[in-house]
């Protein structure tokens, strides 16, 4: 494709997973109140052993659970038999495509092999493309980041990657051992694009319109991008880049905090379970709401519902 055809067609924008927040709750409010992302992924499934699962585990990907932004369920299995065993639960739900996780970097995941630890080693990798593939009845997307601990595992992979039919490759331009420190690597994750045939979607720190663009600008090939962190600290984000009129900003994020905080409210089991994930949400939401420490700082400190909902009301209406 020309590059000029790709920077007048509209990108597309896929919701990252967040584990602890972007769960199948989130997911829907969100859509309904900052639309503007096409699809999610879903955060990762556990691996349990023995090719089982608890029901519990795929509650959140259950269809009537996500009616209104498509969402692709993501496995951080390395025993192939296992992911197959699930992923054939996943093709009975309607599922046509799973996402394979390479690039968790949580120590507890990594030790085991498992998300960017099985990146330095890529026969592990073949073999389990080469038993789960031809057995899968269903697409195959990959997650991945540049390494665990070099920045050129990934790219040493990529050629040999070509001959499996993935129907893409996320990249997030960091280092497992990184976790989320430094800058994201946009050089290598050029170079991983110069040696892949695959369709390779961009994810890692975009966290504003202009530095969207500005990627864009920087790698004209590319048409799927992948957001998180920015999303949850600006919801109106993705609208933005989709050029989408944006009104009365803090008119609608205070709906969509107390829809939320209502879901959880029923759902959750009691106040310290419903304030714990309030808390990560405004770990990234405070950053709306400058001075960002201030606010965070208070929301931190919330022990009870009402001293929260009263805290929640000072930082909304400090922004009226
Ligand atoms: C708390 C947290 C949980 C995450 N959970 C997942 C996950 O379940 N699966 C996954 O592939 N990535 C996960 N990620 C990584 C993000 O999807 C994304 O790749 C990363 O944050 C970089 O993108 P961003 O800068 O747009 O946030 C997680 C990141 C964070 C901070």
């Amino acid at each position: 494709m020309q590059q000029n055809d790709q920077m007048t067609k509209e990108p597309e924008l896929v919701l990252a997973p967040i584990r602890g927040i972007t769960d199948c709750h989130f997911r829907t409010i969100f859509h309904r109140h900052f639309p503007g992302f096409d699809s999610a992924l879903a955060p990762f499934i556990n691996p349990q052993r023995h090719s089982s699962f608890h029901p519990k585990q795929i509650k959140d990907v259950l269809p009537e659970r996500n009616q209104s932004l498509a969402v692709v369920p993501q496995l951080l299995h390395t025993d192939p038999e296992d992911f197959l065993f699930l992923a054939c639960r996943l093709q009975e739900l309607g599922y046509k495509e799973v996402n394979w996780n390479l690039g968790c970097p949580a120590p507890m995941v990594t030790r085991k092999n498992r998300g960017s630890g099985l990146l330095p080693f890529p026969e592990q990798i073949y073999s389990f493309l080469d038993h789960v593939i031809p057995r899968l009845p269903m697409q195959l997307s990959i997650k991945t980041r540049l390494g665990y601990e070099k920045k050129d595992e990934l790219l040493s992979i990529l050629p040999r990657l070509d001959a499996y039919p993935l129907s893409e490759i996320i990249i997030h331009g960091r280092l497992g051992s990184q976790l989320y420190r430094g800058d994201v690597d946009r050089e290598s994750v050029r170079r991983c694009l110069e040696n892949s045939k695959h369709s390779i979607v961009y994810n890692g720190d975009i966290t504003a319109k202009d530095i969207f663009f500005n990627l864009q600008h920087q790698f004209p090939g590319i048409n799927k991008w992948m957001i998180g962190r920015g999303a949850l600290a600006n919801p109106f984000l993705a609208g933005e880049i989709k050029g989408m009129k944006v009104m009365e900003q803090g008119e609608r994020l205070k709906p969509f905090h107390d829809e939320l905080y209502l879901c959880y409210h029923e759902i959750l089991d009691g106040p310290a379970h419903l304030l714990g994930r309030m808390k990560q949400l405004w770990v990234y939401l405070s950053e709306f709401f400058p001075p960002q420490q201030k606010s965070w700082k208070k929301i931190k400190k919330c022990k009870t519902e009402e001293k929260y909902q009263q805290v929640v009301e000072e930082i909304f209406s400090g922004r009226r």
